[in-house]
């Protein structure tokens, strides 16, 4: 079988304390953003696992947020419990790694250790 072609998916991320570092990931990988963050070393509880119930993977996306599938129903009710969540806030776990990430910004919300 022939190899499939994969693109490089290229975003940035900012973390805590401002500082923003380009992302780059193969188009290919099955991973949700949180996924990626934590493997980048991105200090992310994600207590749930990706559940859409703890919203320690918190993010604000400052570029790209209408390229993003939208929010599902599960993600929603959990960001409406976040005091600091805005329009742009979403859950990084409930983000697929796909092509419409490309030149997105998210910033780090989601609670410290
Ligand atoms: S990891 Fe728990 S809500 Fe995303």
């Amino acid at each position: 079988m022939e190899s499939m072609n994969s693109d490089i998916i290229r975003f940035t991320i900012e973390d805590r304390n401002g500082e923003q570092q380009p992302v780059e990931v193969p188009d290919e990988i099955s991973l949700s953003l949180m996924e990626v963050l934590k493997a980048s070393g991105y200090n992310i509880l994600a207590t749930c696992g990706g559940m859409a119930l703890c919203a320690t993977c918190h993010v604000q996306v400052l570029e790209g947020l209408d390229a993003l599938d939208p929010a599902g129903d599960e993600e929603m009710d959990m960001l409406d419990t976040l005091h600091d969540a805005g329009y742009d806030s979403r859950l990084a776990c409930q983000i697929r790694i796909h092509e419409n990430l490309n030149g997105a910004i998210f910033k780090i919300r989601g609670d410290e250790q």
